[in-house]
């Protein structure tokens, strides 16, 4: 199996310490025009703060505060999910960057030592990155260390000033840049590890004297080279860690990138991704050597495929297991298990506490929920299964639906081993039908069937002979019943046959 996300912590290179980790979130996200702040948005199965701690995750740092502002009880709230220990701080005003590191800095007066701090919106950045930076900063022993990258279209970022020597000297943003300084392609990545000492002196001196009128973190750069501090710039290896998240289309094109790279990882290992354009995995997912992700498969959450298992085309699978051998086609599976050799589809819908056990089989418009499906049974067709046990070798005649709700409450129904259901079975719930039973065609079953029985809850069929004839004269269904007549006639055959008669089988 191979998660994304394991590349990044190879266990040859243990990660080097920060005592705490800052992540700036509370900016208002004005360019993406949501009412979700942005950091809540998502790509490959995590939001863009999700991303984020999740690359500062392997430092383990004694503390991690996130700065919130803008839509902070959202903020909160899914930060209570996905990082129940990071302590949230509220910065009431939007007063830029530095403001935002400071009031963090401040919520932890003990901490001491380096300090990672990191923008909330860059989704693409890896743990492994992180990590180097952090190497870089205790090997060459700096106050403070800068992740910088060389891109293609440094547009709107801030710019890396160094020196004759190749020192860093400063970051100036784009709005406050020379000409001359903008032709620079070295940007600032909005990650930075430092002392968390020398960086409270320094966060209280930064000014509004900028562009934006607003108290810059880049700043702390120019000041502590100014003190004559150490201070270093690491260049990330793959510019597309860095990259930011301000507006959809960025959103959208760091979604195809982190695709892309998911998408790579597995095939490497061994998966056969048939359209890399169409298939879409999170981050969450597993997929094991040798399966097969067909074209338009989304797979989600904490979705797990294993080996030989054939996914596709057109699936979406959330928070699913599909284990060996099985497949799953054209079908939308959300908490399910597919067991070994199971097969689901075409144009399934499994909803959660679904479990197919070994070989079993869920078809065509067929809905499930809640309900487990023995080794080897069927519901090939046009089914509704909520809130049900079905034993091993049965098979749920077409256009079966299990009853289970009564307005009120949902009541559930047990099917035997080698339980045979006929077409159209209502099974109105609560309800058991035994081993080895058998229900009529059309029945609607309200009552226990025991094991081994037939069980028929129809009406009688009733035969009204020559109804057409007399009711619909002059119809070609009545020129057909007296051409049929006449043959019978002729034939000699029963008059039953024409006539009507009681015919239940
Ligand atoms: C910032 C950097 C820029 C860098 C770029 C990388 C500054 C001044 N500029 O620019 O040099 O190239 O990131 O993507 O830092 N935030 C707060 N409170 C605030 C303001 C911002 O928490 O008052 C947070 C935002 O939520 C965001 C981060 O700080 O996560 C950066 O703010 P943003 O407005 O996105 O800065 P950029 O203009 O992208
Ligand atoms: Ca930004």
């Amino acid at each position: 199996m191979i998660a994304q996300e394991s590349s990044a912590a190879a266990p040859s290179s243990p990660f080097p310490a920060v005592a705490g980790v800052v992540v700036l979130a509370a900016g208002q996200g004005t360019r993406m025009r949501s009412a979700t702040p942005k950091v809540l948005h998502t790509l490959g199965g995590r939001s863009l703060l999700g991303h984020v701690l999740a690359a500062a995750e392997p430092l383990s740092a004694g503390a991690t505060v996130v700065v919130v502002g803008a839509g902070r009880a959202l903020v909160e709230e899914h930060l209570a999910q996905v990082a129940p220990a990071a302590l949230p701080v509220v910065q009431e005003q939007q007063r830029g960057s530095g403001h935002a590191a400071a009031v963090a800095l401040e919520a932890v007066p003990d901490l001491e030592g380096p300090v990672l701090i990191l923008n909330g919106d860059a989704p693409l950045l890896r743990a492994a990155t992180v990590a180097a930076l952090v190497g870089a900063h205790h090997a060459a022993g700096s106050t403070l260390t800068v992740l910088t990258a060389e891109v293609d279209d440094p547009t709107g970022l801030g710019r890396i000033v160094r020196g004759a020597d190749g020192a860093v000297r400063a970051i100036v943003e784009e709005r406050d840049a020379t000409p001359e300084q903008r032709e620079n392609r070295e940007i600032n990545a909005g990650v930075y590890v430092g002392d968390a000492a020398a960086l409270r002196r320094a966060l209280a001196r930064i000014g509004t004297d900028n562009d934006q009128g607003e108290l810059y973190l880049t700043d702390v750069v120019g000041l502590l080279v100014g003190d004559g501090a150490p201070v270093g710039g690491f260049v990330a290896q793959d510019p597309d860690d860095v990259l930011g998240c301000n507006d959809r289309r960025e959103l959208a094109a760091r979604r195809r990138t982190l695709n892309d790279r998911v998408l790579d990882e597995l095939m490497r290992s061994g998966v056969t991704v048939v359209d890399p354009q169409t298939t879409w995995v999170d981050v969450t997912v597993t997929v094991a050597a040798d399966a097969v992700l067909e074209p338009g498969t989304q797979l989600q959450g904490a979705t797990s495929v294993a080996a030989g298992a054939v996914v596709g085309p057109d699936t979406t699978l959330l928070d699913t297991e599909v284990e060996e051998r099985a497949t799953v086609v054209r079908s939308h599976v959300l908490g399910a298990v597919v067991g070994p050799e199971a097969s689901v589809g075409p144009f399934s819908y499994l909803r959660p506490g679904t479990r197919l056990a070994r070989g079993a089989k869920v078809g065509a418009f067929v809905e499930t929920k809640n309900a487990e499906v023995g080794e080897g049974s069927k519901v090939p067709h046009l089914s509704y299964v909520g809130d049900a046990t079905i034993g091993r070798g049965a098979n749920i005649g077409a256009a079966t639906v299990f009853v289970n709700y009564d307005g009120v409450a949902k009541h559930h129904t047990t099917v035997g081993d080698h339980v045979r259901i006929g077409s159209d079975t209502m099974l109105v719930a609560p309800v058991t039908v035994g081993d080895g039973a058998y229900t009529a065609a059309g029945s609607v079953i309200t009552s226990d069937v025991p094991p081994g029985a037939m069980a028929v809850a129809r009406a009688h069929q009733r035969n009204v002979g020559g109804w057409v004839r007399r009711r619909r004269p002059g119809t070609p269904a009545a020129e057909a019943a007296e051409a049929a007549q006449r043959r019978a006639d002729a034939a000699g055959t029963d008059p039953s046959e024409v006539s009507g008669a009681d015919t239940e089988k």
